[in-house]
């Protein structure tokens, strides 16, 4: 009911602020740098803020409901999302970014049910940007109900497409260079290239990007974003512009339903569903 999914919500609160204040020390003591880890590959990065992070958070969201599953990013042997109520949690979204003391990092922390966010957290500590939204009670940022800009054409939207971290093989970079040319010529107003996927939905729920598209995320980049996005007014979709599933490795999130559409058209000339074949 609405009142536990509001104590939720609290908690998660709490638990985002707690992990972004760890952020903040590190950006303080200049750390970020000296505690690079490699994960899979040389450009998948973790710090040990990561893990303390998600300690600080888990420990806080076990605490308020012990019996919900936990899906986060740096637990090693991690469960499967489930139709079970389930915490989704990425400690440090845009951990490169973090490093580099890019201001464009976050703490995301959804809570899913049936594969679906019913709630979302993105705390953004060097912007001083706390997100949240419960399913069905619009978006807000610091307090204030927030919305996506309502674009609904490619010619006067800004994208932005990511690069992915798992993998620099020629395959994968041409393709990528393959598809940015299509847009660029398309054309679109501009296009950027983000390092946080939490931090781009959150551009684009509250009309600062009109649409953002990745292959390869994991649903803890994304849970969150899903329900902050359409509570403010956008769409989340497959990158083929299909329906969106949190477990599915890949996302478009735009600020209308139109605009969806047109980006989906062009990555669907490319096929752009996976590159996890190249
Ligand atoms: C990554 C960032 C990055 C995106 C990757 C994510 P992480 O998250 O959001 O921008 O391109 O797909 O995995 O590893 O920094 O938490």
């Amino acid at each position: 009911d609405e009142a536990s999914l509001r104590r939720y919500l609290d908690e998660a609160v709490a638990a985002a602020q707690e992990a972004g204040n760890l952020m903040l020390e590190c950006f303080a003591r200049n750390d970020g740098q000296s505690c690079v880890e490699e994960k899979g590959t040389s450009v998948d990065l973790v710090t040990k803020y990561d893990r303390q992070a998600e300690e600080l958070v888990l420990k806080r969201l076990r605490a308020c409901a012990p019996n919900f599953r936990v899906v986060a990013e740096e637990t090693a042997n991690k469960e499967e999302l489930t139709e079970a109520p389930t915490w989704v949690v990425d400690p440090i979204d845009g951990t490169t970014n973090f490093i580099h003391r890019q201001a464009e990092c976050c703490v995301l922390i959804a809570l899913a049910v049936k594969k679906s966010a019913v709630l979302g957290v993105c705390y953004i500590p060097k912007m001083d940007e706390l997100y949240t939204a419960i399913r069905g009670h619009g978006a807000y940022c610091n307090g204030r109900r927030i919305s996506s800009s309502g674009c609904k054409d490619l010619r006067s939207a800004m994208v932005n497409q990511h690069l992915p971290s798992y993998s620099r093989g020629v395959k994968v970079v041409d393709r990528i260079m393959g598809l940015s040319r299509d847009l660029l010529t398309h054309p679109v107003r501009a296009m950027r290239c983000g390092g946080s996927a939490g931090v781009d939905m959150m551009h684009v729920a509250r009309g600062r990007l009109d649409a953002y598209f990745e292959v390869g995320i994991w649903p803890w980049d994304v849970g969150a974003g899903q329900v902050i996005v359409e509570e403010a007014g956008g769409v989340c979709r497959d990158t083929l512009g299909g329906d969106f599933s949190l477990d599915s490795r890949r996302i478009l999130a735009a600020s209308s339903p139109e605009l969806a559409e047109q980006v989906a058209q062009i990555l669907r000339k490319h096929r752009y569903s996976s590159l996890d074949a190249e």
